[in-house]
């Protein structure tokens, strides 16, 4: 099987990933901050490497601002939710998934309103498009770092400058980036910044986490038992705990320390310059077969590791089926959970085919399924 799919998760994952969810589950057991036995002694021990791990991983942040959630939904839920307040605006962009999208939705009947900057027909955002729609009381700028459409890269660095000029905070969706570009929060300027454990960091399904800048405050959405406290019936006030009710998932978060490990044993350049290179050669084949639909800016410099196409007169989803079907190819076809992205590039409402590289991928895997899409292009044509 091949497989292209990266964007929605990685896979495989390396060995050490799996090696430290299985440690976990095997040798370690317990469950973390719940007990002062040797168990949950060692499960809190690897909580808070992994947490530090991360910390490292982002340019040396403090680790008690970094807030373990089960994905980036939950994540960027927790931002916009522990964040506004009746009355404030928010600016997106139209390349957003449904994560950034439906909650802003759902918090309009709470009185918070948005206004979502449309970007050009290639899913590129023009950051001069932005000031003009700033209103009075415009509180945050939240978008994604790298469509998980197209694959184009958003201005981070322009948007993150008016965001700082303006005195409005930035919140970044690093879902398609984490683990495949340097993010530093304290040099883009970003005040909140949400990924996933299980994408390009490599880690197990749920994980993921929010990151939130020192001095800014967030209510938590949910309360319960941290283990620590417990005295008293009120949430502590203490980061991170205060955020993190419940029982974690410390099997995955074991797993993703490993997952953080291996990235940096790759390195993000290499894997960077490889998905690029990937992405290049199929860019290239496939614009050479006729009947084929490119979204997106085709230079590869200006995107992560994600192509979207649609094979003319033929449905995405029979183009994936066939992909997966006739050749082991896994790719997903349809709107991605991003409907207004779709709608940005001209695809709504059949959606595109994507295809997602990740570090492992190869140019025989790419090759192949260049090969495979012109077969079905020759067979439509009989
Ligand atoms: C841009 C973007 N944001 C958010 C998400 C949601 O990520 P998760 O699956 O970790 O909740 C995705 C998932 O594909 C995504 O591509």
């Amino acid at each position: 099987m091949i497989y292209l799919d990266n964007a929605a998760t990685s896979f495989p994952k390396p060995e050490p990933v799996i090696a430290g969810v299985a440690k976990y589950l095997r040798d370690i057991g317990g469950n973390p901050g719940r007990a002062a036995h040797a168990p949950a002694r060692e499960a809190s021990s690897v909580i808070d490497y992994t947490r530090q791990s991360l910390a490292n991983f982002l340019g040396n942040v403090d680790p008690a601002r970094i807030l373990f959630t089960p994905s980036t939904t939950v994540a960027l839920n927790l931002a916009f939710k522990g964040l506004l307040q009746a009355g404030d605006h928010v600016l997106t962009t139209s390349m957003e998934h449904n994560s950034v999208l439906r909650p802003l939705h759902s918090l309009e009947k709470h009185g918070i309103s948005h206004t979502q900057i449309p970007c050009s027909s290639s899913g590129e955002l023009d950051p001069t498009d932005l000031p003009p729609l700033i209103r009075s009381n415009t509180r945050l700028i939240a978008l994604l770092h790298a469509s998980n459409v197209t694959g184009n890269l958003m201005p981070l660095t322009e948007v993150a400058k008016i965001a700082q000029e303006r005195g409005l905070l930035l919140l970044v969706d690093a879902a398609q980036t984490m683990g495949k570009i340097q993010i530093n929060p304290a040099s883009f300027h970003i005040d909140l910044l949400a990924g996933p454990g299980h994408k390009g960091l490599l880690g197990p399904m749920g994980t993921g986490f929010l990151y939130v800048r020192p001095g800014l405050e967030l209510e938590p959405l949910w309360e319960g038992g941290t283990g620590t406290h417990s005295e008293s019936p009120r949430q502590p006030e203490t980061w991170p705990e205060r955020f993190e009710s419940g029982t974690y998932n410390a099997p995955g978060l074991a797993g993703l320390a490993e997952g953080i490990a291996e990235i940096q044993k790759l390195g993000l350049e290499v894997i960077a310059a490889r998905e690029r290179g990937l992405i290049a050669l199929l860019t290239e084949g496939l614009s050479q077969l006729p009947g084929i639909i490119l979204y997106g800016p085709r230079d590869p410099h200006l995107c992560t590791g994600s192509l979207s196409f649609n094979v003319q007169n033929l449905d995405c989803s029979e183009v994936a089926y066939i992909l997966d079907t006739a050749y082991s190819i896994a790719v997903r076809s349809g709107l991605h959970c991003a409907p207004a992205a779709h709608r940005t590039i001209g695809s709504f409402p059949h959606g595109t085919v994507r295809v997602s590289v990740g570090p492992y991928n190869t140019e025989e895997e790419i090759h192949t399924l260049i090969h495979a899409v012109s077969e079905i292009l020759k067979f439509r044509r009989k």
